[in-house]
């Protein structure tokens, strides 16, 4: 496992997963999302999925294909903008914001952070990405937003290794943190523009419960700062 923060503990007994702040306005919240709250979600990316833009690997400007399945509301983010129309997939118009993934992000801000934190919080954005076992992120900044708001990660399904580092480069110092299903993780203030990344899945992992057998989802919700 190399240097990844696992929740092995001493003589193999699993270490209790604690609130962690992992870089200053980091901070990783375990099992935050109850399982009722993550079976609903997956039942409601299911049917984000579908469309009106449908979800789909991303092309990349220099023709790579990403390996993770991704699908917007609120804004279509593709390569390195937000539009409300998909012309990168079928020129359809972006499903608008849900409501509970707002209320659910405002949530998030204050478990995170405490109260008062999600004063004036409004996100717009989602982007809903599915990674099967052998699906990865590199190392980036989610810096296409104009609002220096945080930004608020979910993930249900497979462990992951989110790959945490620096706003200077994608390079070390970065701290390897496992994410299992049910996790936050929030970055905002001096972590905002972080590079940050997810290296490997570990397939097999999955609480069946979430209603989700195999696989990893992640839900970001973002404040993109743009009018209309
Ligand atoms: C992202 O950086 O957009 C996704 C991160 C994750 O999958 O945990
Ligand atoms: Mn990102």
């Amino acid at each position: 496992m190399g240097d990844v923060e696992s929740p092995a503990g001493p003589a193999g007994h699993p270490r209790e997963r604690e609130r962690a702040e992992i870089a200053p306005g980091a901070v990783h919240v375990p099992g935050w999302l109850p399982v009722e709250r993550r079976r609903e979600l997956v039942g409601a990316c299911r049917e984000w999925a579908r469309g009106p833009v449908p979800m789909r690997r991303t092309v990349l400007p220099g023709g790579g294909v990403m390996s993770v399945r991704t699908v917007c509301l609120g804004w279509h983010w593709q390569p390195y903008r937000y539009t409300r129309t998909a012309g990168d997939v079928n020129g359809a118009r972006v499903a608008p914001f849900p409501g509970l993934l707002a209320e659910l992000g405002r949530a998030a801000l204050v478990a995170a952070y405490g109260d008062g934190a999600a004063d004036g919080y409004a996100p717009d954005a989602a982007l809903v990405n599915f990674y099967d076992g052998a699906a990865r992120m590199g190392m980036h900044q989610d810096k296409e937003e104009r609002s220096g708001a945080p930004v608020v990660s979910l993930s249900i399904g497979d462990t992951c290794v989110f790959r945490f580092g620096n706003t200077g480069s994608r390079n070390r110092p970065y701290r390897d943190v496992e994410l299992v299903s049910g996790d936050l993780f929030v970055f905002g203030g001096p972590s905002r523009f972080a590079f940050h990344g997810v290296p490997r899945v570990l397939p097999g992992t999955a609480d069946p419960a979430s209603g989700l057998r195999s696989g990893r989802l992640n839900i970001t919700l973002r404040e993109t700062g743009l009018a209309d």
